[in-house]
């Protein structure tokens, strides 16, 4: 069985468009807890509504990765809850080796481009920018590099001749809650 960790920074309705498809029977999962590097994120609300254990994690010294001592109360608190796989859906750190090793291929992101076009920061607005008529987003499995490592699942979105950055990225985030379930399900079915 897949017993989900989810880590966010922000808003998370990829986490609750997982929880939904849990709920539905479509993912044969369990979310086990989630946690956030930022103590008022809203994915941290989504998650007490939803009964999960809700961890805020300071990843104080470091900025932009999870490291250090936050990295092992990560994998302890992970195997405290029984976690066996980790979900990153939007969380905005780099994961080192530690966490790659606890876990190893069992560490899933989600990205809102066609991977391996447009990796890192504002991959809509970098879309918007290069001109290209279509992106999407992508799920694949987490190793050492930035947006790199084997896709499971890309869902296309059109890239309209009208699109601002927020129509654009309401679209991707519409294909992301089904890309994200999606992905999982098929990881369950191996793993079954
Ligand atoms: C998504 O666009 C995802 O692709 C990116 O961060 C965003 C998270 O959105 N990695 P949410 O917090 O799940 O609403």
């Amino acid at each position: 069985m897949l017993k989900l960790a989810v880590f966010g920074s922000g808003s998370g309705s990829n986490y609750q468009a997982i929880a939904e498809a849990i709920a539905a029977d479509r993912l044969h999962a369990q979310i086990v807890c989630v946690f956030s590097d930022v103590q008022d994120a809203f994915i941290l609300e989504r998650a007490r509504k939803l009964g999960h254990p809700a961890i805020f994690l300071d990843c104080a010294p470091f900025k932009t990765k999870l490291d250090g001592q936050a990295e092992a109360r990560a994998i302890e608190l992970i195997r405290r809850h029984g976690g066996n796989f980790i979900v990153l859906a939007g969380f905005m750190r780099i994961i080192k080796q530690g966490l790659l090793d606890a876990f190893p291929k069992r560490i899933v992101n989600i990205h809102p481009s066609l991977l391996p076009a447009f990796p890192g920061l504002e991959a809509g607005q970098q879309a918007l920018t290069a001109g290209v008529k279509e992106t999407g987003c992508t799920v694949h499995l987490v190793d050492g590099g930035i947006d790199t490592g084997p896709i499971l699942v890309q869902r296309k979105v059109t890239i309209q001749p009208d699109d601002t950055i927020q129509t654009l990225m309401t679209r991707i985030h519409a294909q992301e809650h089904i890309a994200y379930p999606e992905a999982l399900q098929k990881i369950a079915t191996q793993m079954a």
